[in-house]
């Protein structure tokens, strides 16, 4: 299990990054004075999410659109694909949700560990 800390002031709302963690990829992000962390590997073909755009809670994968929430790895849509690209992608490769971790905040500092 490896560790990762990032003072609280120094992200703003609405900022994504991304860390390297013991060797996993992860997307920290901040939100109306939250912070989320999540794989920031895409489980569609693995996009980096950091890479993407957030919009609240919902971050979009920057290369086929997939949404997922980072406040529950909750899938929001699966590709931004319509049609048979849509039905074939979902034949290969059916909707998983993102993997998120748990974020404590002690006194300014944001822990989390993966
Ligand atoms: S890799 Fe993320 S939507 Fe395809």
């Amino acid at each position: 299990m490896a560790e990762y800390t990032v003072k609280t002031g120094e992200m703003k709302d609405g900022e994504m990054r991304a860390a390297n963690i013991g060797g996993r990829e992860v997307l920290v992000a901040r939100v109306a004075g939250q912070f989320y962390a999540a794989r920031n590997v895409c489980p569609h073909l693995g996009g980096r999410l950091a890479d993407g755009t957030l919009e609240g809670t919902i971050v979009t994968c920057p290369r086929h659109g997939s949404r997922f929430d980072l406040s529950d790895g909750r899938v929001v849509r699966w590709t931004n694909w319509s049609g048979p690209m849509l039905a074939l992608g979902k034949l290969l490769r059916s909707p998983r949700p993102l993997k998120t971790y748990q974020v404590k905040i002690e006194g300014d500092t944001v822990k989390l560990e993966v």
